[in-house]
């Protein structure tokens, strides 16, 4: 892929030159291990120094080992002996409009009670709390409080449904569930308490359940298992709760993600590596100044939310907006109205987010004085050059540079990215640019060579980084499989991507089952095996189909049973069975009824016929090259037959 025309290069590549980042990025690599030890003892506060730097097992790294420290501390408590004391932690805002400041004092505050209650229902460094929350401040809270005692939380965002959060409770084996009565999206209530209500039938090693109380609902609280937050905060004995000295290495989260199997399975951070991780990229990507206000407008049930809502910024006693609600709700320029009224500096977002925003035109921002800005990021998906632009010259003014952050729930933090405080780098629209320091990509083509320039091939790590992910909790062979098998040694991501002539990285979308729907990670086979469940359904395949809004929008096409009916009604019917099993945002939008599946000899799907024929045969020359195991006849005929059928249904 070559660079935009010099004329549409946004100014910034003149503006900002390139400086220190190259010599930084080569210094780095030249000694990972005491790169990272200097990182890590400068920027986090230990209890105890590590013994070991990295213990490097292919494919399972341990950082510092031996070291002790506790998230919780390095967020809150340590920042109570300094100025920011009495600085807001978050700027908190609901859908409505009503709002809460707490300071880092506040937080602390809150995070002791609330870990003062867990441990007074028995949480402890063994057990594992799921956390269902709205966007409210209490989530940051309950990260923070169990964290503090050392659980592995799991937190399951808010769209998903009933089965989808039971699977995680017990997948994680949890024995408290944390929730709230609903949450407010689009001016509607979300009903969490029924949702976990529903959840908890199937869940019944849970406990304990504590509901918070946002939206005043009336719900059903079951005697001896049910308990309100509010209740439990105001009777709890300790206004002070030790923070748990843990082993670096000890796992502070599980994250469900969908991948290339039915389940989504959960990946396992840890604790000294994660943070050093998370706070170093946090500096290098936004370089943020004392009195920034930072927006990461993500949700906190996402891995971005995770590491730069909650983690990265608070260990650096950073004041963030949290958000409650949609960007565009009352009113469509509800975001830009936000950043003009809290002075945001910062801005974080994804080009989901900025697609819906285009729609509305140049208007919205145009009403609002965005001259606080002065770093916009983007994450989850490739960015769009026309997207760029736009974000760069109709939000930024043409003053900010936009830094495309690419990384993935796997990899705790950003690797590949411009970074501002290191030394912009001449900024392309589309390119997250080059890797971080300590990040050794490169890319790999089909026989694991190295690509070629312009090449397109499959982004690869080739050290570890503190941010890795430990594991696949409860599956270490998954783990070896799914990142290290393909190419054997390195750490496969399973994104396309090609390097131009100066060597910048576009990363070009995934190159396996994953799908990213508005943003959301889902998995073609997680939503086959939803389909299946359903009993007029035999056999499904799913297909992501390019979506100017969302990215990406689920095709399916289903085989009935005998007996079955394909009507509207049934293609209505099956959506719904999708919506209870994950959640709406995995719900088909185009149901077609066909009577065969294109397949191998083997009897494997031919994904890439299934896919070219739901983006309406655009790349059928492509397909005939990639398809495993078949012949260009065979696919050739497969796509053929596909479509006639569907064209038939319709
Ligand atoms: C995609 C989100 C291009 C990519 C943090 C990756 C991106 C997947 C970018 C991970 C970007 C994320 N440019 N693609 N800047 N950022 N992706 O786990 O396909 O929800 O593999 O983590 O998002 O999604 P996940």
């Amino acid at each position: 892929m070559s660079a935009p025309d010099e004329n549409t290069l946004p100014t910034t590549s003149r503006i900002f030159p390139v400086n220190r980042y190259f010599d930084f990025q080569r210094r780095s690599l030249e000694n990972i291990e005491e790169f990272w030890a200097k990182t890590a003892k400068e920027n986090i506060t230990w209890f105890k120094t590590w013994d070991k730097i990295l213990d490097w097992n292919i494919p399972f790294a341990k950082w510092f080992v031996g070291g002790k420290l506790n998230v919780s501390y390095n967020c809150v408590d340590r920042h109570l002996d300094s100025p920011n004391r009495n600085k807001v932690a978050y700027y908190w805002e609901g859908e409505k409009g009503d709002t809460r400041t707490l300071s880092y004092q506040d937080l602390f505050s809150e995070v002791n009670k609330f870990a003062s209650v867990l441990k007074e229902l028995g949480v402890t460094q063994k057990k594992r709390v799921t956390i269902y929350l709205p966007m409210i401040p209490e989530l940051p809270v309950a990260m923070l409080a169990c964290a503090r005692l050392g659980a592995a939380f799991t937190v399951v965002f808010s769209g998903f449904s009933s089965q989808a959060l039971s699977d995680r409770m017990n997948d994680s084996e949890s024995s408290v569930l944390i929730t709230a009565d609903g949450g407010y999206r689009r001016g509607k209530i979300i009903p969490l308490k029924t949702i976990s209500d529903e959840a908890l039938e199937d869940s019944p090693k849970v406990d304990h359940v504590i509901v918070y109380k946002r939206t005043n609902e009336n719900v059903q609280m079951k005697q001896g298992r049910d308990l309100w937050w509010s209740d439990l905060v105001a009777n709890t004995k300790n206004e002070f709760v030790k923070p748990e000295e843990l082993e670096s290495t000890h796992p502070l989260y599980l994250l469900y993600s969908s991948g290339t199997t039915g389940k989504p399975k959960a990946i396992v951070h840890g604790t000294g590596g994660y943070l050093t991780y998370v706070n170093a990229t946090t500096q290098w990507v936004f370089d943020p100044k004392p009195s920034d206000v930072y927006w990461c407008a993500a949700d906190i049930g996402w891995v971005t939310g995770h590491s730069y809502i909650v983690f990265g910024p608070l260990s650096l006693g950073m004041t963030s907006v949290l958000y409650e609600g949609v960007p565009d709700y009352p009113q469509n320029d509800r975001l830009w109205e936000m950043v003009e009224r809290y002075g945001v500096n910062i801005l974080y977002t994804s080009p989901t987010a900025l697609r819906g925003m285009m729609r509305y035109g140049d208007e919205p921002p145009s009403r609002h004085d965005l001259h606080s800005l002065r770093i916009l990021g983007s994450v989850g998906e490739p960015i769009n050059p026309h997207v760029w632009l736009w974000y760069f010259h109709n939000i930024g003014g043409g003053r900010c540079p936009i830094v495309d952050t690419w990384w993935q729930t796997e990899t705790g933090g950003i690797l590949i990215s411009a970074s501002p405080r290191l030394g912009l780098v001449p900024l392309k629209p589309g390119s997250a640019t080059f890797p971080l320091p300590g990040i050794e990509a490169e890319v790999l083509n089909d026989d694991g060579k190295p690509a070629k320039t312009n090449e397109k091939g499959y982004i690869v790590i080739k050290q570890p980084w503190p941010g890795m992910l430990q594991t696949l909790y409860h599956d270490e062979e998954r783990y070896r499989q799914v990142y290290w098998s393909k190419f054997p040694g390195v750490y496969y991501a399973g994104d396309y991507c090609v390097r131009d002539d100066e060597g910048y990285f576009w990363l070009l979308g995934r190159a396996d089952e994953v799908l990213k729907v508005s943003g959301h990670r889902l998995g073609t086979i997680e939503i086959e095996d939803a389909l299946v469940s359903h009993p007029a359904v035999a056999e499904s395949a799913v297909a992501g189909k390019a979506d100017e809004l969302k990215g990406e929008r689920i095709v399916a096409f289903v085989i009935v049973k005998a007996g079955h009916k394909p009507t509207e009604e049934l293609s209505r019917e099956l959506r719904e069975h999708v919506r209870k099993a994950i959640g709406p945002l995995a719900t088909p939008e185009e149901i077609h009824f066909v009577k065969s599946l294109p397949k191998t000899r083997s009897g494997k799907i031919m994904r890439r016929v299934v896919k070219a024929v739901a983006n309406g045969m655009q790349n059928v020359g492509d397909v005939t090259t990639l398809e495993d195991q078949a012949s260009v006849e065979e696919v050739k005929r497969a796509v053929l037959e596909l479509e006639e059928q569907v064209k038939s249904g319709d």
